[in-house]
Formats: structure tokens, sequence, C-alpha cells
């Protein structure tokens, strides 16, 4: 039997068809929403049971193992999350049931101080410096002794200083003290510069002294060197703006972190200055960096080795390196090297392969300091 609709009621059952499918995309729309809605208040669920995760400092890395320190000072040996890469002294999220490293938190610290101070093996060594033999034996007796020998120390029961304050004019060799120092005792040397300290770390300067100590007790043994300690620590009539007041609160932290380590604890502290006499006599106090070493301009004969050292790896000819040293009178040491380097120039420029003393001659004729007469070419 045929079932015959009727025309009217067949374009009725279209239009019912056409309603009831847009409901049912509506009713999609609704649960698709309803859904994210319910997945979201899921995880927000999930996140509420899972328990807090601990703040931790990573003291020691032991390839996917690390030692650390929670804030109550508690320290674990635990495992890292892969592929975090954290590194020792990096804050870092830590799993409150395992202790497992989870993950690693930016705050201000490590990788700030990092970008601000300058860490690094240096490769100078003792021969490199000529003359300040006085100066290279108190380094070593400070510094050295102590960090290759301790049991020495501890024998005798005496503390060694802290560190050693070396002041003197421009170009006298401070910086390369220290780093030879570091070379020697093979530490870790952490340069700070006190102008930039306190010009780039405006609000933040005694935060970053501190973390730099950390850093340095981490990575010890090392050298902590302070150059331009006096823009840190010069004596001021007042501290009225802002600005001293933040300087003087960096310079108390770091007097805090002097007074606050042992000296024995494998980090030792060299300064520099070219401004002694401004100096805050605080700095220099028993028990801080109570050793002046004075690294001055050199001498005729330290002159003498210092032109020994730089023309060394030069080629040179018939140079009379102790006329030089006596024409030099007032020069520092990397005024010499200066020197050295432009009657290298000499050579290139006349296109010769090696220096000759006239090459010398023309160069300090050029600095325009010395009387040329005193130098001229013993070998014609
Ligand atoms: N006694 C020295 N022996 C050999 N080279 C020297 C000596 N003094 C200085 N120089 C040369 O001069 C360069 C600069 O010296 P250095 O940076 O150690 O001076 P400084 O005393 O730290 O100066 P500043 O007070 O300006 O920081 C050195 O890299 C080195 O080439
Ligand atoms: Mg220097």
């Amino acid at each position: 039997m045929e079932n015959h609709v009727s025309r009217d009621e067949y374009e009725r059952m279209l239009e019912q068809n056409k309603q009831l499918n847009l409901s049912l995309n509506r009713m999609e729309d609704e649960t698709s929403i309803l859904r994210a809605l319910f997945n979201k208040t899921h995880g927000e669920l999930e996140n509420i049971k899972r328990p807090a995760l601990l703040v931790a400092e990573i003291m020691q890395i032991f390839d996917d193992k690390a030692v650390i320190k929670l804030t109550n000072g508690n320290q674990f040996y635990s495992y890292i999350t892969e592929g975090l890469g954290v590194r020792a002294g990096d804050h870092v999220l830590v799993d409150q049931k395992s202790l497992n490293v989870v993950e690693r938190i930016e705050t201000f610290s490590n990788r700030d101080v990092e970008r601000f101070v300058i860490m690094q093996k240096p490769d100078t060594t003792w021969k490199q410096i000529g003359g300040l033999s006085e100066a290279i034996e108190q380094v070593k007796e400070v510094i050295e002794l102590p960090l290759k020998h301790p049991h020495l120390f501890e024998q005798v029961g005496i503390h060694p200083p802290k560190g050693v304050l070396l002041h003197g004019p421009p170009g006298t060799g401070k910086t390369l003290l220290a780093k030879a120092a570091a070379t020697s005792t093979d530490s870790t040397f952490i340069e700070i510069v006190g102008s930039e300290l306190v010009q780039k770390f405006i609000g933040e300067g005694s935060k970053l002294v501190k973390e730099l100590f950390a850093m340095a007790r981490a990575k010890a043994p090392s050298i902590v060197f302070i150059d331009e300690i006096d823009a840190l620590a010069a004596t001021r009539l007042e501290t009225g703006t802002s600005g001293e007041r933040e300087v003087s609160r960096t310079f108390m932290q770091l007097l805090a972190e002097l007074d606050g380590f042992k000296s024995l604890d494998n980090v030792k502290i060299i300064a520099a200055t070219n401004r002694l006499d401004i100096l805050d006599p605080a700095i220099i106090r028993p028990g801080r960096l109570d050793r002046l070493i004075e690294v001055g301009l050199p001498d005729i004969v330290a002159r003498n080795d210092i032109l020994a050292v730089h023309t060394k790896g030069m080629k040179t000819k018939r140079v009379n390196i102790s006329k030089l040293a006596a024409a030099t009178d007032g020069f520092s040491g990397a005024e010499l090297k200066a020197l050295c380097t432009e009657a290298g120039y000499g050579a290139i420029r006349d296109e010769r392969n090696y220096v000759a003393h006239t090459d010398f001659v023309a160069a300090l004729e050029k600095v325009g300091r010395r009387n040329i007469e005193e130098i001229e070419p013993m070998f014609g």
C-alpha cells in the first residue's frame, strides 16, 4: 500500500527537520562549551589536590642527581628531572614526597649575577708579571699558601687573612696579580667592578654582593676580585641622596660578607684601587682586607723585567732593553706594553718581519714622553 503524503504535510516535515537540525547544532555547541568548562574545572581541582612544591637551591650536581638545600637548611641528594638544564646555584622546585627536582625557577640571583660578574679560569702566570717581586711574595703568602696548604695554618693554629687590598696607579699590574693568583691556585676567578655595581645595580647592589659571595662559595676554591673598590667604599661626609644611601647599603653588605665567612673557606678576596686616599677605613679593619699591598710604578730594574716580558714573544733584532728601561722612567707596565705594540706597528709599516731598536725609538717619540738621546741605538 502506498503511503501518500500531501504536499503540505511534506513541507511541514521539511521545516520540522530543519528546526531539529538547528537545535541539534546548538546543543552540540553547548556540549562542547560545557566539556571545556568541565576540563578546566577538573584541571583546577587536580591542581588544588596536588601538594605544593618546595623551593630549594642546587648545591652541587652529579649527573642526574644533585645535592639540594631547602630553605630550612636541610640538604638532600635527589634526582633531577631530565632536561631541566639546572646548574649549581640555581633555585628549583622540588616535589614534597620524592624530593625530586621538577622545575627550575627564575629568581633574582645567579643568572643576574652571572651577567654582571666576569667569571673565568684565567691563564695568567706569575712569569708574565715583570717586577713587583715584593707584591707577588705577599699575594702568594696571603692567597696562594692558605688555598694550597691550609694544614700549615691549622697546625700552627692561625687564620690567614681573608684577602688583600692592592693599591697603586693605573696599569701597574693589579689585575694581573689577581689573575695570576687564581691561575696558580686553580681557582675560579670572579671579577666585579665597583663602579659598575653602583651604576647598573641601583637598588640591588647589596643583593648582588650577597649572591656573589654565595656563588664564590659554590665554586670554591675561588678568588673574588673587586676592582675599583673605592666606588663602593669611599668615605663620604654625608649620605644624603638615595643614590648614596644605596651605595652605602651595598658597602655594608660587602662588610657583612667579609665578616661572615671564615678565612679558611676556600674563598679569597682581592680588592684593587687607585685611590687608597679616599677609601673608607672600615674596609681595611683587622679581620677584613687588612693586608695592604702597594703596586707602584716600576723602577728601572722592574721596567727592564716588564719590557723583557712583553718583547719575549716578539721577533726583535738588536733591541737594547736596558736603554729602553732607562728611558722610560715614570712609565707604567701598561704603558710599556703599549710601547712594545707601537714598536711592532713600526715594523709592520716598514714591511719588516722583525722589530728593531729604531722602532722603539720612534714609538717613544710618538708617545712623546722621553728624551730620545737617551736611547739612540747602540749599534747604528
Ligand atoms: N708588572 C707588569 N708586568 C707585565 N705587564 C704589565 C705589568 N703591569 C701592567 N702590565 C701590562 O698592562 C696591562 C694592564 O695591567 P693591569 O690591568 O694589571 O693594570 P691595573 O693595575 O689593574 O690597572 P688599573 O688600576 O687601571 O685597573 C696588563 O695586561 C699587562 O699587559
Ligand atoms: Mg685593573
